[in-house]
């Protein structure tokens, strides 16, 4: 079974995605983290990051995996651990994410991952384009604001210096850039489940999601 989860940048999906699938047992797929490591090797690669085919070039060679661990998953791309620095290269994942060369590679990567066993999948293009057929499919949203401060709090924690009003700025254009782009912009996928997570708890969001795949089970496995 596939479980998708697209929606803009801050809306929750990764928390809630991570707590779906170890409630249900389902493999984690963060797609986005494949963007930001393609993003990241071209940038150590020296990359100029508008050269389109270059940066293709890199996601086809990109040696990627993802390592579960007692502290979560790990990213490692060509054999370094590259999680510390994807959360950096937010404005540079959405650029290369912009490439229809890189897209038909990662999303190729995709498409096997989740052919591999009962997966919860999550990022922009996973109920409209990677998995059409999704046995399930939600569309998470939120407000922006709430979404750049949910942002704030994630990297003030990780110890960064960072200004409210910056990121509130840089989760709008991000969002701008992936519901405008020529190759699958971010949009609710048909039969999409819109969770609206302004003022929810991740506690409420995850039992209403839990509830809709129970429903979905009950009546269709039988
Ligand atoms: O989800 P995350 O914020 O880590 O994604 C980083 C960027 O990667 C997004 O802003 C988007 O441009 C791109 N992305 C995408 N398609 C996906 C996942 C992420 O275009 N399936």
């Amino acid at each position: 079974m596939i479980i998708a989860i697209d929606g803009p940048a801050g809306s929750g999906k990764s928390t809630v995605a991570k707590l779906l699938a170890s409630r249900l047992n389902f493999t984690h797929i963060e797609t986005g983290s494949m963007y930001r490591a393609v993003a990241w090797k071209a940038q150590k690669l020296g990359l100029d990051l508008s050269d389109a085919e270059r940066v293709a070039e890199t996601a086809k060679n990109l040696d990627l995996h993802f390592i579960p661990g007692p502290d979560g998953q790990k990213v490692r791309v060509d054999g370094e651990d590259a999680s510390p620095y994807l959360k950096s290269v937010s404005q540079a994942a959405a650029q290369v994410a912009g490439y229809a060369g890189v897209r038909e590679i990662l999303v190729a990567r995709q498409r096997l991952m989740g052919a591999e066993g009962d997966s919860v999948m999550e990022g922009r293009d996973i109920g409209t384009d990677v998995f059409p057929n999704a046995e399930i499919k939600f569309f998470m949203d939120a407000d922006p604001v709430e979404r750049g401060h949910r942002r704030y709090e994630e990297l003030k924690a990780q110890g960064r210096d960072v200004d409210l009003d910056h990121i509130i700025e840089q989760v709008k254009k991000r969002d701008h850039e992936d519901r405008n782009r020529a190759v699958s912009p971010l949009r609710q996928a048909d039969g999409a489940i819109l969770i609206d997570t302004t003022k929810r708890t991740i506690e409420q969001v995850v039992e209403e999601m839990l509830e809709r795949v129970q429903s979905y089970s009950a009546t269709k496995i039988p």
